[in-house]
């Protein structure tokens, strides 16, 4: 087993110092190697996802990735930008499926922006399709328009489609997740409006017939939207297309408090896949060994459960995240009144401690 290290920009290379020493510690059976990717690799070879760290993403099992980005790469023209890194690596590995969990530790509930009671113990599942619906549809354009309410007037338009092994494949993916985890799915659409989402739940529901121990729900992405901050706990894993999953995904991350606890996978068809924090690069505190680097840290328990099959190894990361926040250390993004605040790298090595037994 090998896996792709890819740092990146700004506070990824802190964060992913922190994952790669809780790995480490865990004594299993794999490889590491380490790739420049985002600004870092335009910098040292032009490109921000070099040849080189492309293969080594290919050919590895697994690759943990931290950020890229930086406001000094905002001039460049797009297809140098740091974050185009991320798009190729989504494109070449076949990445379709993106799984943001939504996890409001106990410990944290007074830092979401919910009231106490309505998240603490909140644990759902968002899964994104990664690869279709409006953001990739073709055509698209701009045009002088021939109809509508202003014939003659410019307008700009994009196309939304879904075929069917596209449906069918990513509800694979969300039925087999919910099978360990609570059993129950809940399938967001548009079906009262679009055609796309009205196909979308006939295939996700045809699907589910192969799923008769996990429960389907269909609901509108507004009425999610809704529920989401009414009782998010209601919900167990929430598949839905591109659009609505990259909105209702934010939103719920919100939910937990900070974006520095959550970690994220974008998975291919043979569960191979790609893990980072949900968030960026940070450029207004890298440097500073204060960012949090659990985010981090949990995709790569992440991993470990999803593509290197290694699901107790993932538990004991879990747990030892949750006695580090019980003990009471916290970063600045999580820091509360009576709490002791830590930097990046004493909140890695107590990670580390827990999981030594220390
Ligand atoms: P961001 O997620 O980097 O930062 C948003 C806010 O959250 C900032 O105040 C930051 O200090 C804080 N924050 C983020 N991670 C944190 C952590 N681990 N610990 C403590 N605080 C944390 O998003 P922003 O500012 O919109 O983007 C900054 C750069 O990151 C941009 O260049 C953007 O394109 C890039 N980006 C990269 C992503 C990736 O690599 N997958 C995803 C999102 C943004
Ligand atoms: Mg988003």
């Amino acid at each position: 087993m090998k896996i792709a290290i890819l740092p990146g920009d700004g506070i990824g290379t802190e964060i992913m110092a922190e994952a790669v020493k809780v790995l480490a510690v865990l004594d299993l059976k794999f490889e590491t190697e380490t790739a420049l990717v985002g600004g870092a690799a335009y910098e040292a070879h032009g490109h921000p996802l070099p040849e080189g760290t492309l293969n080594l993403a290919k050919a590895a099992d697994a690759v943990l990735f931290g950020a890229v980005g930086d406001w000094k790469y905002d001039k460049l023209e797009r297809q140098f930008r740091p974050e185009q890194a991320i798009l190729g690596l989504r494109k070449h590995l076949g990445l379709f499926a993106n799984f943001r969990p939504a996890i409001c530790y106990e410990q944290l509930t007074h830092a979401s922006s919910l009231k106490p009671e309505l998240v603490a113990g909140l644990d759902i599942l968002i899964i994104r399709e990664l690869t279709g619906d409006i953001y990739f549809g073709q055509p698209r354009g701009r045009r002088v328009a021939i109809d509508g309410h202003f014939p003659g007037a410019e307008e700009a338009f994009d196309t939304m489609r879904y075929s069917k092994p596209e449906i069918e494949r990513i509800a694979h993916v969300a039925f087999q997740a919910a099978r360990r985890r609570n059993k129950k799915v809940t399938s967001v659409d548009k079906a009262n409006v679009l055609e796309t989402f009205q196909f979308w739940k006939d295939v996700v529901t045809e699907v589910h017939a192969q799923y008769p121990d996990v429960a389907l729900e269909h609901m509108y992405v507004d009425n999610a939207a809704m529920q989401l901050v009414k009782a998010p706990k209601a919900f167990d894993v929430v598949v839905t297309g591109n659009m609505f999953g990259d909105i209702l995904s934010d939103e719920a991350a919100m939910l937990t408090g900070s974006i520095g606890m959550l970690p994220s996978a974008s998975l291919d068809k043979s569960n191979k896949g790609l893990y980072e924090p949900s968030h960026g690069s940070a450029p207004d505190i890298a440097g500073k060994g204060v960012a949090n680097p659990l985010a981090t840290i949990l995709s790569a328990a992440m991993m470990l459960r999803y593509t290197l099959n290694q699901p107790e190894a993932a538990d004991r990361i879990e747990s030892a995240v949750k006695a580090v926040l019980s003990a009471g250390l916290r970063t600045g993004d999580i820091w509360s009144e009576g709490t002791q605040r830590v930097g990046t790298r004493a909140m890695g090595d107590a990670v580390v401690a827990a999981l030594s037994g220390k």
